[in-house]
């Protein structure tokens, strides 16, 4: 190797020499290079000066005032404040009037009723959704929840946008008795297969044993008391004649029959769990699943 050496190329060393031919020289690094590093260092200091650099648990290090004039004053959590507020300034403006809006003009607000699709998606994900599925598609019976589908056009206490408010506002708890006690086991089957074929009123029991008091005369129900229809084939909880038996049997929310459906609908009113202009964008929402009934309250039976 020490053939190859070059000869003394006259620069000067720090006269440190290492193996004989390795020498430390006393060059100055490419301009370029010289430039760059300058400007980092001065870039470092305006940084410095203008941000929160040195973090103090609540600020930065020339954030609270204490900062040369001109500096920034720049944090994040200004930076999000600024931002939200943006954000609220747009809803606040919305939730304003729709504040001392009825439900159905809300609906009929094209710039509120868009709003309210979005806002009402959120707040239907989170208090709605557990139970009725997401965009009211329903939830299976195995979960037991027995929450109605919200998005056909099927009601147990109807569908106008008022009646929509009302079950949401002051919840919804349907009522029929357990009939294993008034009720022979050949009476009950005869009942469940008029029922199960859509057509209630053809055995004579229906009346005879009080069904009528509740499902009215043509066993269509009652939205009053959501009273399901017995005449579509809709079924609320099971359409086949077990789970019809099953059902006259034990009843719905019968206190008194440990078997019984349950299905209650929360009030929520109740104990400012959300407010009322919540409830009401929840109505439009749901309302725009497309099952709504856009005007008149139904009937009593229908
Ligand atoms: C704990 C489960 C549960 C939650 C949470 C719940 N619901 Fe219900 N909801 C029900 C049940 C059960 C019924 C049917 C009540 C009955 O059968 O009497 C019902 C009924 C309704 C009805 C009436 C449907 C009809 O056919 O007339 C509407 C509308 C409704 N819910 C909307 C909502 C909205 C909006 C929310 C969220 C704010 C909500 N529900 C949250 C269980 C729930
Ligand atoms: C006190 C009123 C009342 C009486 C009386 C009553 N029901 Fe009901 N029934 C209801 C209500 C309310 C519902 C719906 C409950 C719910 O969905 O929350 C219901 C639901 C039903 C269902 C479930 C329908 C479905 O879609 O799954 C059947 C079946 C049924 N009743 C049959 C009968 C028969 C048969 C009689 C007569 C022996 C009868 N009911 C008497 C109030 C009554």
């Amino acid at each position: 190797m020490s053939d190859n050496r070059n000869a003394d190329s006259g620069e000067t060393t720090t006269g440190h020499v290492w193996d004989d031919d390795l020498a430390d020289y006393t060059n100055q690094p490419p301009r370029w290079w010289m430039i760059g590093l300058t400007a980092s260092a001065i870039w470092v200091v305006v940084y410095f000066l203008m941000y929160p650099a040195i973090p103090i648990a609540t600020s930065g290090t020339f954030t609270k005032g204490i900062g040369v004039p001109g500096t920034g004053q720049w944090t994040a959590v200004k930076e999000m404040e600024a931002d939200m507020k943006d954000v609220d300034d747009v809803r606040g403006k919305f939730e304003k009037r729709l504040k001392d809006m009825a439900p159905a003009a809300i609906l009929a607000d094209k710039e509120l009723s868009e709003y309210v699709s979005r806002s009402g998606k959120v707040l239907f994900s989170d208090n709605c959704a557990a139970c009725h599925g997401q965009n009211g598609i329903g939830t299976t019976d195995k979960q037991g929840l027995f929450a109605p589908i919200l998005n056909d056009d099927d009601w147990l206490y109807g569908g106008t946008i008022e009646q929509i408010f009302e079950s949401i506002a002051n919840g919804r708890q349907g009522m029929m008795m357990a009939h294993k006690t008034s009720l022979s086991a050949q009476e009950i089957d005869a009942l469940a297969s008029a029922v199960a074929q859509g057509n209630p009123t053809s055995t004579p029991l229906f009346t005879e044993k009080g069904c009528v008091a509740c499902h009215g005369a043509n066993g269509k129900g009652m939205q009053a008391m959501g009273s399901a229809n017995l005449a579509d084939k809709v079924w609320r909880f099971s359409g086949t004649p077990e789970g019809i038996k099953y059902t006259i049997t034990h009843g719905v929310n019968d206190a008194g029959d440990k078997e019984t459906r349950n299905a209650v609908m929360p009030n929520f009113s109740a104990a400012g769990k959300l407010s009322q202009s919540d409830i009401k964008k929840l109505a439009v929402y749901v309302f725009k699943f497309g099952g709504g009934k856009a005007s008149d309250p139904a009937p009593a039976a229908n």
